[in-house]
């Protein structure tokens, strides 16, 4: 079985949660995408903890994990990630393997990063964390990949190279230095894209998505958005592998939150928008920013189902909502005098004027409210729950 979970917002939507509870059907599970501007964070009960770059595989079920080519790595984040997964359960590291052909994060991508977003007319929001510089550098093909760093005067003159084209001063040395430290410390578990796909296409997989379709580089609100294909779309090349998927299962929030700028129709400003906030403990978990927040928008759901090729729904943090007496759902968009529900594109989505449908608040989810509210928003938007998501804790999860 080989299946997808990704984000169906702009991020956030509890994917970390989701993909440790069901990674313990599979034998492995695979980032594809993103780096370590990815925050996940998976409450286990007894222990809390947030993944930026690795697989949120249920490490007490001793599942295997792998980081793919298409993830960008910062060798700082993941040495500290590594070492609190191997304090907490001992032996959790020898179930990874990264592969060789990844590129790497250098400390310069991050600084260029807050430059380049800071000398746009209209900051995109970033979180600093040098994803689109690794992106493009490897584009340009002048991207430093984990394997580059066997040979370290070769990777010095890349560095090198690199300082040139963005005409900066740095030293190279000392950057090269850092960087070997980290990266022998992990040398064991580098493995060729070839052989992790040997080793693994026949097994069973799940494939973590990260950030969420609406900030996907293609079909997302360019240019408010990441430096891959963050959507189901992205797998192929990210795993390095035609892998035939057999479902995409899309994780949603019962209301939208977004960090970083960009359109966001059904956003809540002021105490509304605060009082979600506050409720949904809404930070962001990579940066601590606030995290924007809206109600639940069906028109983009209905263009983002479209293009993920979803295959069923994941619904969290609908108990978050619980007490409200109505809950406003987006239904349709105003825009120029007309009424639309459905969008062939996210052009003109910073212009339109949300109609809002008031859907019956419930106490809690076992009550006939929230079971009207799910099935009415099965109907709306044509797919079906598969897995409804009750609290925060990887346990908390009721399979329909
Ligand atoms: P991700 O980036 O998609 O993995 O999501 P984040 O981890 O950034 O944010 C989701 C937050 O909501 C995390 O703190 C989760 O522990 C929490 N969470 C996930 N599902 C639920 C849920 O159903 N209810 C509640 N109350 N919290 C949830
Ligand atoms: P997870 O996987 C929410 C947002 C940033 C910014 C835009 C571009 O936890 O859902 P980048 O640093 O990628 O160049 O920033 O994308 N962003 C996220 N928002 N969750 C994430 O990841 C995000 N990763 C990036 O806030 O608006
Ligand atoms: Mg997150």
């Amino acid at each position: 079985m080989k299946t997808a979970v990704v984000g169906l917002q702009w991020g956030d939507e509890g994917k970390g949660k989701i993909v440790t509870y069901l990674s313990r059907n599979y034998d492995c599970v695979v980032r594809y995408s993103g780096g370590s501007n990815a925050g996940h964070t998976v409450d286990y009960g007894d222990f809390k903890i947030v993944h930026h770059l690795l697989p949120s595989a249920d490490l007490k079920k001793q599942k295997m994990m792998y980081i793919g080519p298409g993830v960008v790595v910062d060798l700082d984040v993941l040495t500290e990630e590594i070492e609190q997964i191997d304090q907490l359960l001992p032996h959790a590291r020898s179930l990874l393997r990264i592969s060789r052909q990844a590129h790497v994060v250098l400390p310069i991508y991050k600084m260029l990063d807050e430059k380049i977003d800071g000398s746009r007319l209209s900051a995109i929001g970033t979180t600093r964390r040098g994803i689109g510089l690794s992106y493009a550098n490897r584009a340009l093909r002048c991207g430093l990949r984990l394997q580059d760093l066997e040979n370290p005067s070769r990777a010095k003159n890349f560095i090198e190279e690199l300082a040139g084209i963005w005409q900066i001063k740095i030293d190279a040395q000392e950057i090269l230095h850092e960087l070997l430290a980290k990266y022998e410390s992990i040398q064991d578990l580098l493995i060729d894209s070839t052989n992790a796909v040997r080793n693994l296409k026949d097994k069973d997989l799940l494939f973590e998505g990260t950030q969420g379709v609406l900030l996907d580089v293609d079909v997302g609100t360019y240019p408010y958005v990441t430096s891959t294909n963050c959507s189901s779309t992205g797998i192929q090349s990210g795993f390095a592998y035609p892998v035939k998927l057999d479902q995409i299962l899309g994780v949603m929030k019962a209301y939208t939150t977004r960090v970083g700028e960009g359109p966001f129709p059904t956003e809540l400003t002021g105490e509304e928008g605060e009082k979600l906030r506050r409720l949904g403990g809404e930070y962001g978990a990579t940066t601590g920013r606030p995290r924007r927040c809206g109600w639940l928008d069906l028109v983009l759901l209905r263009y983002v189902l479209e293009l993920s090729g979803c295959t069923s729904l994941i619904l969290t943090k609908a108990d978050i909502l619980s007490g409200y007496e109505k809950i406003p759902v987006c239904v349709a968009y105003k825009i120029r005098g007309r009424v639309i529900d459905k969008l062939d594109n996210l052009e003109f989505v910073d212009q339109v004027e949300p109609v809002y449908e008031l859907f019956d608040g419930w106490k809690s989810l076992q009550s006939v409210e929230f079971e009207r509210f799910v099935a009415k928003i099965e109907k709306e938007i044509g797919m079906r729950f598969s897995h409804i998501s009750t609290g925060p804790r990887v346990d908390e999860i009721i399979e329909i």
